[in-house]
């Protein structure tokens, strides 16, 4: 069977339409290893996906449209710069431009610039909803390298959108390499509104050359939250001072977090969100309603992650 398939997305046959879940990316651990010639770093990255995210709609149409909604949608291109229409168009290049007109509906949730990908992950999910729609029958792996081009962490994202299990990412983080043995997470995913340019946080980094992720052992205490929480304490996210340099504030965010009760709290990504384990989500949820009453304009969403064996979605 096509891997790609097993997800399960929403297909509605009769109308052709197809939902997908752009998940939000939780980077656990990242570590910046080193730098290729063309500027791009190398990473060392332990990645989770969230239940929550942008949706992306697409149905077979008369003519070819876009559209984004949700709190998040402001100041997005609509034109051929956005990432959804890249990752269509990429795939008429190499399918032929007969392929049947789409209306594309982007339902925003996340913010943008945020760390937790984002316009990535909504190429992604548009790539898999289009090889559905269109009946391409591309693989994951054809699909990772199509969505390559479009930006380093597509291939990434594609996994989190396809399956949602978390994975160790390498390279530019093009190199996959699933998780066997993660459990599921309780989190809390803050971000006061602070957009901070990727290009810009790789920019302020004053070392490039750390050590790689730590050998994992995420089950050899007792508990496999307790395990993983002591192993990411022996990793770091190396993007942070550089994020912090940017937007010192970040910081507050991380003690926010641990003084409501998170087990662990990090940057994501580049920045700016800031995610926090919890014991359960009951514990995130009472801490998002704490947070969210001393500060209701930031994104404060509660989310659990898939362990390593997919609950079905
Ligand atoms: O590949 P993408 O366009 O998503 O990357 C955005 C920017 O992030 C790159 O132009 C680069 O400045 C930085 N980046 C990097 N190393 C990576 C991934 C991204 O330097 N592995």
């Amino acid at each position: 069977t096509n891997p790609v398939m097993d997800a399960d997305p929403a297909i509605d046959v009769a109308v052709h339409r197809v939902t997908r879940l752009a998940p939000a990316k939780i980077n656990l651990a990242l570590h910046v290893t080193g730098r290729r010639d063309d500027g791009y770093h190398l990473l060392d990255m332990l990645v989770a996906f969230a239940d929550i995210g942008d949706h992306v709609h697409i149905e077979k149409s008369g003519a070819d449209s876009f559209r984004i909604s949700g709190p998040f949608s402001d100041g997005i291109p609509l034109d051929s710069g956005n990432l959804v229409l890249k990752a269509r168009d990429i795939l008429r290049r190499e399918f032929g431009s007969a392929l049947p007109a789409v209306a594309i509906h982007l339902e925003k949730n996340l913010p943008i610039a945020s760390g937790i990908g984002g316009g990535s992950s909504d190429a992604a999910a548009t790539l898999l909803a289009l090889n559905d729609l269109w009946k391409l029958g591309l693989s994951f792996d054809e699909l990772a390298t199509l969505g390559l081009t479009l930006g380093a962490d597509l291939p990434m994202c594609l996994h989190g959108a396809a399956f949602r299990t978390p994975l160790i990412a390498r390279g530019i983080g093009e190199d996959i390499i699933p998780v066997d043995d993660m459990p599921a997470l309780a989190l809390l995913l803050v971000n006061d509104g602070t957009a901070l340019a990727t290009p810009d946080v790789f920019c302020a980094l004053s070392r490039r050359d750390n050590g790689a992720l730590p050998q994992r052992a995420f089950r050899s205490l007792e508990s496999p939250l307790e395990s993983l929480c002591s192993y990411l304490r022996s990793t770091r996210n190396d993007l942070l001072p550089a994020a912090l340099t940017l937007a010192p504030h970040i910081a507050k965010k991380l003690d926010l977090l641990r003084g409501h009760q998170a087990l662990y709290a990090q940057i994501s990504g580049s920045g700016a969100t800031c995610f926090g384990l919890f014991a359960d989500i009951e514990t995130a949820q009472r801490a998002a309603a704490a947070i969210r009453s001393d500060h209701p304009g930031w994104f404060i969403v509660p989310a659990r992650t898939a362990s390593s064996s997919p609950i079905p979605i």
